[in-house]
């Protein structure tokens, strides 16, 4: 098949792109890097240093044959898409370009609305180019399980029949996002929807929970192949985060209570299940909600389990509680339903001490550029209303 990633620079995007060309598939890439533009802007700049996309492609192509296109550019500019588009003439596009991190998204007005424009063009684009160009072509779309938020129901699979006054109908499930950048997601969501039900498009929006991990057989090849590792407050998640702590022999930071449960898988699940979508596509006229997540556990929960891991290699961690830069429920009911990629054929990667030990080990071998107070939440929700940004 011929698959276009976007944001095939991202944590997700390059392993992606390295498993579909793995498999015989013929992949283009696409990214502007404006992960790497924040991330210097903010001062939250990777662990790892990694190659430029170019140069991770050339490198993959000469170690294992494999070809993976490059093409920089951004996708929220319509004529650039477009051309894409017109000339890769995809089967498939993932479509993971966006700007993913929530703290950033509430810094202020003008992270917002580049949050907001960024994300909702770049989607709206997408939709448009495949109407226009490759009607037939499905798109993958990357949604969170944070559109959902925490509702004190169960959580369905995308879709909800309601009854009303003895009459009944199903809609999309009601979604309450605690950021402005779930809540582009959300819009996404609707976007996708008016124009499946308008004009027929094939789509999968995957509800993502936090996705850890930095090893894909892949990405084994060669250090410089691995994933992006962030563990600062704008785009590490809340693993990377405790991992480096537990490293850098600071207390992990447990935001509140810390019994917020989230749903989480690791890399090689995203990878799976990204396959599985393209593989098993949507139907013309269909939008696929999949809730995409393997394991539920709280933030204690997780801390408990890094503490553990980190014991293996003799690290002693101590876990610390701060006032919660949040605005979110520290408590609350949460059951999501995730049934949709187990019957497609996911084989669950658990979150294993063993599996905690690797990742510690390769962020041990990188100790010297650990920077922990870039760890500390520097954004808070309930001031971000009133500042105009940078
Ligand atoms: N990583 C997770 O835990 C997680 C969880 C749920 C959902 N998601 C979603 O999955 C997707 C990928 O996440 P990620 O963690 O790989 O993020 P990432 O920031 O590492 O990757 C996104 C990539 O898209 C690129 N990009 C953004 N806007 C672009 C544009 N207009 N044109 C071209 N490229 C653009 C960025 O430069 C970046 O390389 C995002 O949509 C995110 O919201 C991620």
């Amino acid at each position: 098949m011929r698959i276009l990633i976007l944001g095939g620079d991202g944590y997700l995007g390059w392993p992606t792109a390295m498993h579909f060309a793995g498999g015989g598939h013929e992949v283009l890439a696409v990214d502007n890097y404006l992960r790497r533009t924040i991330a210097q802007q903010t001062q939250s700049e990777a662990l790892m240093a990694s190659p430029n996309l170019h140069a991770r492609a050339k490198l993959f192509e000469s170690l294992s044959g494999h070809r993976i296109q490059v093409q920089i550019g951004d996708c929220a500019d319509f004529r650039f898409l477009e051309d894409v588009v017109r000339s890769f003439l995809p089967d498939a596009i993932v479509h993971y370009a966006e700007q993913p991190s929530a703290p950033y998204s509430m810094i202020g007005f003008s992270e917002a609305q580049q949050t907001l424009n960024n994300n909702l063009n770049a989607t709206f684009n997408v939709i448009w180019a495949v109407l226009m160009h490759a009607p037939d072509c499905q798109i993958v779309k990357l949604g969170t399980m944070g559109e959902y938020g925490t509702p004190n129901v169960d959580i369905e699979e995308g879709w909800i029949e309601i009854e009303h006054k003895g009459r009944k109908e199903k809609f999309l499930y009601p979604r309450q996002a605690g950021s402005l950048y779930h809540t582009t997601k959300v819009l996404d969501t609707d976007l996708l929807w008016f124009y499946v039900r308008t004009y027929g498009l094939r789509v999968t929006d995957l509800m993502q929970g936090p996705v850890y991990g930095l090893s894909t057989q892949e990405a084994e090849l060669d250090e410089r192949l691995m994933p992006n590792f962030h563990y600062d407050d704008i785009f590490g998640t809340v693993v990377n985060r405790f991992l480096v702590q537990a490293v850098a022999g600071v207390p992990l930071t447990v935001y509140g209570k810390g019994e917020q449960v989230r749903g989480y898988l690791n890399l090689n699940d995203t990878l799976q299940c990204v396959g599985l979508a393209v593989e098993k596509p949507a139907a013309n006229g269909e939008l696929r909600i999949l809730n995409q997540f393997t394991e539920l556990f709280s933030v204690n929960e997780l801390a408990d389990r890094v503490q553990r891991a980190g014991k293996r290699l003799g690290l002693e961690v101590k876990v610390q509680t701060l006032a919660n830069p949040r605005k979110e429920k520290e408590e609350h009911y949460y059951n999501p339903v995730h049934k949709g990629l187990l019957e497609l054929g996911l084989k669950p990667h658990l979150m294993t001490e063993e599996v905690l030990s690797d990742m510690l080990a390769k962020i041990i071998r990188c100790k010297e550029q650990i920077d922990a107070t870039k760890i500390l939440p520097r954004v808070r929700w309930d001031t971000a209303g009133t500042k105009s940004g940078h």
